[in-house]
């Protein structure tokens, strides 16, 4: 006779990066485990499991979450948002492009979980200073040390959101339309 406490399932819905998806899951499998195993978006990092290394940040409902502190079954009916649907190869988001303009990732493994953070950072404030970048980013670890020209790639982002006056959300939306993105973070 089977286990039966692994044979229950329980019917998920989330949108994840414009795309519905319902699929039947175990009550204890994590959020970050529904979108690398199940989905195959496996952009987003799992660095600890702990909940202490922001690897693993997504956003639901737009807000930045460690998805390995998160049931599956709680982010049901909610809409989330992955490395690879918040920009795209041609149409980068900022915090993406301010990644890539000042050097903000060495090996990469944390960068998917610090640009769904700093979205988030910059949703809430849109002209941070240095100090809050750094306040705001405290719950993604950089196992590389790169802080500082993280700063500087989110303070572009900053000016360029600023600059662009509402060019962010088309190119998030572009992403999310067609249900893809960019690995934006890169991953080695
Ligand atoms: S893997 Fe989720 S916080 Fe480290
Ligand atoms: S760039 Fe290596 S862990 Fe952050």
């Amino acid at each position: 006779m089977g286990d039966l406490r692994s044979s229950v399932q329980v019917p998920v819905t989330v949108l994840v990066n414009g795309r519905s998806y319902t699929v039947d899951v175990e009550p204890r499998l994590l959020l970050v485990h529904l979108l690398r195993d199940v989905l195959g978006l496996t952009g987003t990092h799992i660095g600890c499991d702990t909940s202490q290394c922001g690897a693993c940040t997504v956003l639901v409902d737009g807000k930045a979450v460690k998805s390995c502190t998160m049931l599956a079954v709680q982010a049901d009916g909610c809409s989330v948002t992955t490395i690879e649907g918040i920009g795209s190869v041609e149409n980068l988001h900022p915090v993406q492009e301010g990644f890539w303009e000042k050097h903000g990732l060495q090996c990469g493994f944390c960068t998917p979980g610090v640009i769904m953070a700093a979205a988030d950072l910059l949703r809430q404030h849109p002209n941070p200073t240095d100090e809050e970048i750094r306040e705001g980013l405290e719950g993604v670890i950089c196992r590389c040390t790169g802080y500082q020209n993280i700063v500087r790639a989110v303070r572009y982002a900053a000016e360029r959101m600023q600059s662009a006056d509402g060019e962010v959300e088309v190119a998030a939306t572009a992403g999310l339309d067609r249900g893809e993105g960019s690995q934006g973070g890169a991953t080695s």
